[in-house]
């Protein structure tokens, strides 16, 4: 087993001084696929922008060894692909091609690399059409899909992704959960989706008021029906 993320007691306040991460520790493995899970508000989006070091609070991260700083953010986003539950925090060129092109280019890939690294990239989240189109102009379920395809244009080793399925149609999101099972990449995934969370999660960690209440196999944590309840993730009887 190899460590490829670290946290180290990672606490977190806004600028307004909530508390929303409180003591986090977690250790990742290469090639676990790790479903996060939680209610609304439970901190999982800002724990997720830790990993890349969009957040930079204290040296509590550290990606394959190394303390996230900002000397050496190149290095880390080029390993740590982010996606935000919001596709429009993603995308911000005239075309599809220039956002799914925009990582290969600044990563240093000659012309050939980059045409074939957003073809390829396109053609995994099967939006090969609409490379000319402005990502403005999308749906905000195609706007989803080209978001993961700028993340995975720089092929990296560390995949994170925010809600990859929320607004996706069910064909969508069914093709995107077989996508993700194909990607080698150690993946961690915040989401609501507990139907992908079961196909793609070894592993699952529920976060509740910032802090870590479960961690363990997928299989233990979706069958105790008690702990889903106590965290917001099953139905309550109506009364
Ligand atoms: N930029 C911000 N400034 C201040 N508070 C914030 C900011 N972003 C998020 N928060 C607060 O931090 C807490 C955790 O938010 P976060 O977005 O991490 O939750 P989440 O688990 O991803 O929720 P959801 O399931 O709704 O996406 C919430 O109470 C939220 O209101
Ligand atoms: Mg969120």
């Amino acid at each position: 087993m190899e460590e490829i993320i670290r946290i180290n007691n990672l606490s977190f306040s806004y600028p307004d001084g909530r508390k929303v991460l409180e003591n986090i520790f977690l250790s990742v493995q290469r090639n676990e696929t790790i479903g996060l899970i939680g209610p609304n508000g439970a901190g999982k989006s800002t724990l997720l922008l830790h990993l890349n070091g969009i957040l930079r609070t204290s040296a509590a991260v550290q990606v394959l060894g190394k303390e996230i700083n900002k000397n050496n953010l190149r290095w880390i986003r080029a390993r740590v692909g982010l996606v935000f539950q919001n596709p429009d925090d993603q995308l911000f060129s005239p075309t599809v091609f220039d956002d799914v092109a925009f990582g290969p280019i600044n990563m240093g890939y000659s012309r050939t690399e980059v045409f074939q690294a957003v073809k390829h990239a396109l053609k995994e989240v099967g939006m090969e059409e609409f490379e000319q189109r402005s990502p403005h102009h999308l749906s905000l379920g195609e706007k989803k899909r080209i978001a993961i395809a700028t993340v995975l244009s720089m092929n990296p080793e560390i995949l994170v992704f925010d809600e990859p399925t929320s607004n996706l149609d069910p064909r969508g999101r069914w093709s995107l959960i077989r996508l993700f099972q194909k990607l080698s990449a150690t993946k961690v995934i915040a989401t609501h989706d507990l139907e992908l969370v079961q196909a793609l999660c070894q592993r699952t960690i529920i976060l509740n008021h910032g802090q870590i209440v479960a961690d363990d196999t997928t299989t233990k944590i979706l069958s105790d029906m008690q702990l889903l309840k106590n965290n917001g993730l099953a139905f309550e009887e109506i009364p």
